[in-house]
Formats: structure tokens, C-alpha cells, sequence
């Protein structure tokens, strides 16, 4: 396979920017999208110069000329057509959060490796090439050990209860939306914490608004990460070593630029960034006969789930 035709499934917002990222992917062709409705398929088809539009996630999924499906829908309903891809055999990118529930996504997880279809979480961040390059210094020992991460996103969102970000049954909530980003990032180069001490506040709609979480490592490592809606704030973030430490410039999820402390002379670097990257990296793992990437692994998505389900578990319980 080596131009992969991908599918998006859920025309929202999400979609449309992976849509406009769409050219930018040399391994990957945008030749479909599907709706639970036909005229927002063909709507969104239109305007993204997408040549199939289908009316239904069941229609979408049993196209034969699809080889990989993008799903963009809200958390919760990424497992119905998540399971169902990997029941036709098609590989699959779901957006972040990968599921609304441990639950869910080890059902995923289970179904993809029994049937050995390729599925990775669209965790963006960590094929951004500003992200790479801090790979890289970590494990060259550029700031020596690595001992914690410091960072937020605080994205302030006016409260809509009729928004998904503020709806319950599509996922709404900070940890799902915005806290996956500042977990995952510190899964990634952290590994799983054995301590979960988390804070934070609730909105009327039940879901929450904004947490901060300290996480202990062996050998006294920690995190200490934060994210909301109810606030404006930078998205920065830091890793600090024993022999110097990296500044994340703002959105670190983007991670525009990073700069590297050590010595007297600090030294900054700037990066692209955008969600080509990741379709990239699929193309590459399902060209080399992948099942999951070594990137982005399940045993990663899932440590990730289980650590925003303690978060919220530790937070105050709904009003209602
Ligand atoms: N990586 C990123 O930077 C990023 C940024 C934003 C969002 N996301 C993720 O992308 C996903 C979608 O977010 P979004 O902001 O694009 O959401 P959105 O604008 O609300 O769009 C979601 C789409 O899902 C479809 N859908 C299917 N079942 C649905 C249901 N039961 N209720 C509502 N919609 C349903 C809808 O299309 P039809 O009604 O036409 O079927 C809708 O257009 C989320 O998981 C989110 O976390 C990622």
C-alpha cells in the first residue's frame, strides 16, 4: 500500500482541520467522509473537495475503496464505529481522548489486536517535529536525567451546556478534552506514575471545568500538570533534568519551539506543526506491516485512560 485512501467519519469541527491537512500528507489521499446525515456529508464533501460522501457510519465503513478510517466524532461515540472498522478489517486513527471510559477502550483495544488491524489514538502532539527533537534530547542526555515535568493547558472555553465540551453524554469535560494532553504528555516520557493526587471543580452541567494533578514516579520523579476551561492561560510546558531543562513554548501541544537550557547560553529552536504528521506515521506503520505504532502504542492509550479516570474519580462528585 502506498498511497493509504482514508475516510473521515464525523464532519465537525475537528474534521475540517484535518481536512485542510489533508494535502500536506504525501502517503495518504482524502477520497471519503461519512455523517449520520447525507446532506452533512455531502456538504462537508463539497467543501473539502472530497469525492465520496455517505450518509451513515455503517455505509462509510463497508466502502471497499477505503483502506483507513479517521474517526472525529465525540469521545464516546468513537467506539461504535471504532469496533466497526476493525470488524471490516480497516485500519484506524481515533481522535483524543480515545474513549470516554476504560471500558471502551480496552474493547478497542482487544477487538484490534484479535483481528491484527492497526489503531492508534490521534495523539498529534507527540509527531509534532518540535516534540521529535525533544525525543531526541532526552535520550542523548541533553539535560541530563530526566527528574519531572511542569505544565498546563488552559484553554478558557464560554460555557455552553449544549456544546460537547460541556456535555455529558458526548464526553464534555476538561480531563477528556484538554487534561489528556498534559497526561499523555508526561506518560510518554514518565512512564506510569504510582501516585495520583488530583484537585479541581465542577461546572452545572456536571462535568468538570479545570483539575491540576501531582503524579509520583519511582525514585522521586513527579509531574505536576493542570488543565481548564475556566481560565486563560499559556499551555506551556517543562521538562527538567539534573543537568538543565526544556521550555515547551506555548501551545506545547503544538510545540511551535522549544529552548534548551544547559550552560549559560540558552538555545531555541522553532518547528512546524500540524495534524499531517500523524497521518504520516500511519501510512509508515501500515506500509511496514505495523499493527500498532511504536509512537503511540495502546499500552500507552490505555495507561492514559486509566490515569484520567483516577483524576476524575478523585474529583469532587457532580452536583446532580
Ligand atoms: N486533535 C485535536 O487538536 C482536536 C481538536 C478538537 C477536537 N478533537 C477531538 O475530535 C473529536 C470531535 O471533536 P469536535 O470538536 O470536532 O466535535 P464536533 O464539532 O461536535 O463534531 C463531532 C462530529 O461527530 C459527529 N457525531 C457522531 N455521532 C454524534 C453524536 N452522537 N453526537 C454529536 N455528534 C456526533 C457529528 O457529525 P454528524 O452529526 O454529521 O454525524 C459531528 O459533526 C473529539 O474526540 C475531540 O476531542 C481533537
Amino acid at each position: 500500500m502506498t498511497t493509504v485512501h482514508w475516510a473521515i467519519a464525523g464532519p465537525g469541527r475537528m474534521a475540517a482541520k484535518m481536512a485542510r491537512a489533508f494535502p500536506l500528507v504525501g502517503n495518504g489521499e482524502l477520497v471519503a467522509v461519512g455523517s449520520r446525515s447525507p446532506g452533512r456529508a455531502r456538504a462537508f464533501a463539497e467543501e473539502h473537495a472530497i469525492p465520496r460522501a455517505f450518509g451513515s457510519y455503517a455505509d462509510l465503513v463497508a466502502d471497499p475503496e477505503i483502506d483507513a478510517i479517521y474517526i472525529a466524532t465525540p469521545h464516546p461515540q468513537h467506539t461504535d464505529i471504532a469496533l466497526a472498522a476493525i470488524a471490516a478489517g480497516k485500519p484506524i486513527l481515533v481522535e483524543k481522548a480515545f474513549t470516554s471510559t476504560i471500558g471502551d477502550t480496552e474493547r478497542i483495544i482487544e477487538a484490534a489486536r484479535a483481528a491484527k488491524v492497526f489503531a492508534m489514538e490521534a495523539m498529534w502532539t507527540r509527531f509534532n517535529p518540535g516534540v521529535v527533537r525533544i525525543r531526541e534530547l532526552i535520550a542523548e542526555g541533553a539535560i541530563g536525567d530526566l527528574r519531572g515535568i511542569q505544565g498546563d493547558l488552559t484553554a478558557f472555553r464560554a460555557y455552553d451546556p449544549k456544546d460537547r465540551l460541556f456535555d455529558p453524554d458526548l464526553g464534555g469535560g476538561a480531563v477528556l478534552d484538554l487534561g489528556v494532553y498534559v497526561l499523555s504528555f508526561a506518560q510518554h516520557f514518565l512512564g506510569v506514575p504510582d501516585v495520583v493526587h488530583a484537585v479541581g471543580g465542577r461546572l452545572p452541567s456536571g462535568v468538570e471545568g479545570e483539575f491540576s494533578v501531582l503524579l509520583g514516579y519511582p525514585e522521586g520523579r513527579s509531574a505536576t500538570l493542570s488543565a481548564a476551561f475556566t481560565a486563560y492561560g499559556p499551555g506551556r510546558m517543562m521538562l527538567v533534568g539534573s543537568e538543565g531543562w526544556i521550555d515547551v513554548h506555548p501551545r506545547f501541544h503544538r510545540a511551535p519551539a522549544i529552548t534548551l537550557w544547559r550552560g549559560k547560553s540558552p538555545e531555541e529552536f522553532t518547528f512546524d506543526s500540524g495534524y499531517q504528521f500523524e497521518v504520516i506515521h500511519v501510512g509508515e506503520c501500515l506500509a511496514d506491516g505495523l499493527t500498532e505504532s511504536p509512537v503511540m502504542p495502546l499500552e500507552d492509550t490505555l495507561a492514559v485512560q486509566r490515569l484520567m479516570a483516577e483524576v476524575l474519580a478523585q474529583l469532587d462528585p457532580p452536583s446532580h
